[in-house]
């Protein structure tokens, strides 16, 4: 399986982008690969540079999209909702509407955040806004991690054994349903 791995925040020390690369060493040891793709550099979406020449950077991305098997989407909480260059990507690789590289496109969502709720409120917008891209999202079990600013040692690994293994049971969930969608 080839899996292509998205963080929704751009910052150097972000507690998402360690998670995100948490989850690429999971998906190593079960024999898949995850590459973390940066998007720092893809413009702001606009119609007018969405032409059959695209920018740069974004045909980069939607060539990445197009040949993973399944995303991994991690997404720190902003103001009750998913980051905005995160909703930036998706707006990119949501067009042609319903015959995008979005289109169809199985997903898994994680988050991390400083505060107990672990970025909920961003899980449940992001899952709607896949609704209206036709993207199927893994459903259960959910991954969160809360306090996120605890979680991780100075070589960003998750301290905790319970975090560690529930990522693991998430990212083995999630390959299990890209082999067996049901
Ligand atoms: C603009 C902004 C809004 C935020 N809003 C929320 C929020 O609604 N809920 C929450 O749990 N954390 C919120 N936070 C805190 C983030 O969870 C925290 O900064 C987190 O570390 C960001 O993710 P990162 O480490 O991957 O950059 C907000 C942070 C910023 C910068």
């Amino acid at each position: 399986m080839k899996l292509l791995g998205i963080s929704g925040s751009l910052r150097a020390g972000s507690f998402n982008t360690l998670l995100l690369k948490a989850a690429a060493r999971v998906a190593a040891s079960e024999s898949a690969e995850l590459k973390v793709h940066d998007i720092s550099a893809i413009p702001l979406y606009n119609g007018d540079l969405d032409g059959d020449v695209k920018p740069a950077p974004v045909q980069a991305l939607l060539d990445a999209i197009a040949a993973a098997d399944g995303l991994v989407l991690v997404t720190p909480e902003y103001n009750y909702s998913f980051s905005g260059v995160m909703k930036n990507v998706i707006d990119w690789a949501s067009r042609p509407a319903f015959n995008a590289v979005l289109t169809h496109k199985p997903c898994a969502l994680l988050s991390a955040s400083m505060s107990a709720l672990g970025g909920a409120r961003a899980q449940t917008h992001l899952r709607s806004v896949l609704a209206g891209t036709l993207s199927p999202v893994y459903q259960a079990p959910d991954y969160l991690l809360a306090s996120a600013h605890t979680a991780f040692n100075n070589d960003g690994e998750l301290k905790s054994d319970d975090h560690q293994k529930r990522l693991e049971q998430f990212m083995q969930g999630y390959l299990n349903w890209l082999q067996h969608p049901r």
